[in-house]
């Protein structure tokens, strides 16, 4: 099968397009033909020699894939029954779905509802479901009326928490780098549109004004303690990134006289009731959601190298799709 390939030799990593066998670590795995995959910050983590995120020396990229069954021993999960792969090593210690067939343990399979095609879930993907998480997340907490701020709003986990928020009828503030990008974040059911810059209020203060009702930020750093510092009495920040950076400079005040939570967010490792649950809560929305809107560009395996350079610049608006078979 055709597949994107990383190899590391003599310290220096390549990238190829190329023919690989398809290969089961277990015989419980379950074979899945893929018809989308999604390209996640993630993805573009592994292919950087500086970082420890790739755990192997040789595999096929990709953390999330969507597409058939064609191979399984799990009555849960038969042949022809159309399924996500995301989660585990999927993409980072072993072949991962930027592929034309992947191999996956039952436990990262999840089956899609109805209403989910292939192609919604990895416009969905990895990014979209930490973003529904998240959201649960803070629903689960108390989420109360008023305005939910976003942050790295253009990227994969912003562009999906926005429309997804507002299309359950949320006010979303969105916060992004990116001026040009307003109308279209508008389009996708921003209130308001803020510049990164304007998250740091009152930088003389311990405080700053109570301005979110909650807020879902996949940008860590210093922006999420400027969030921590402004969420309101009570309420809460869902936490699932670090494209800022990952340390986290703060006091306890905001806990201790505001009573406000961080909540921490994962969806590589979650269990799969939360998985279905997840999955299910998207799909519930769908009558409301313009997937297409959510779609920065749709790639072939040969066009994966540029778009993992795209979403390291963070010059992504939606979520960029790969194709590996066209017209497949
Ligand atoms: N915990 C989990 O299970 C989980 C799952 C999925 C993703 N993630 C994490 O979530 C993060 C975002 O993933 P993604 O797929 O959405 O990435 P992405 O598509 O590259 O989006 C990130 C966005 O953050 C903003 N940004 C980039 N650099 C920034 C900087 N230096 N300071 C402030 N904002 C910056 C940009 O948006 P604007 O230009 O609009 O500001 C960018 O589009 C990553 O850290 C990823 O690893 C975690």
């Amino acid at each position: 099968m055709r597949a994107f390939h990383i190899s590391v030799s003599d310290d220096v990593l390549s990238t190829a397009v190329t023919n690989v066998t398809p290969i089961a670590t277990d015989p419980s795995d379950v074979l899945v033909r893929v018809e989308f995959s999604g390209v996640n910050y993630k993805d573009a983590m592994v292919v950087d020699p500086r970082l420890r995120v790739r755990r192997s020396p040789q595999l096929v990229g990709g953390v999330d894939a969507a597409g058939e069954i064609v191979e399984s021993s799990d009555p849960a999960l038969p042949v022809g029954a159309q399924v996500a792969v995301h989660g585990g090593d999927l993409g980072v210690a072993r072949d991962g779905g930027f592929a034309e067939y992947v191999y996956a343990p039952s436990r990262y399979v999840s089956r899609l509802p109805e209403a989910l095609s292939a192609r919604a879930a990895m416009i969905v993907g990895t990014a979209g479901l930490s973003a529904m998480r998240s959201v649960l997340a803070l629903e689960d907490h108390g989420l109360s009326n008023g305005e939910v701020l976003v942050t790295g709003a253009t990227g994969g986990v912003g562009s999906m928490a926005v429309a997804l928020l507002a299309a359950r009828g949320y006010r979303v503030a969105a916060s992004t780098g990116s001026s040009g990008a307003i109308g279209w974040l508008e389009g996708l059911g921003a209130s308001r549109v803020i510049g990164r810059e304007e998250i740091a209020d009152k930088p003389d203060r311990v405080l700053a004004s109570e301005r979110w009702a909650g807020a879902v930020d996949c940008v860590g750093g210093d922006t999420l303690a400027q969030i921590l510092r402004s969420l309101r009495y009570g309420a809460a920040v869902a936490a699932s990134g670090l494209v800022a950076g990952a340390d986290l400079v703060t006091t306890v005040y905001p806990f201790i006289t505001r009573a406000v939570a961080l909540l921490g967010v994962d969806v590589v490792e979650m269990d799969a009731p939360a998985r279905a649950r997840t999955w299910q809560a998207v799909a519930d929305l769908t009558s409301r959601l313009d997937f297409d809107s959510l779609v920065d560009r749709e790639v072939p395996l040969e066009g994966v190298a540029e778009a993992l350079e795209v979403i390291r610049r963070g010059a992504t608006r939606g979520r960029i799709l790969v194709r590996p078979t066209p017209g497949g």
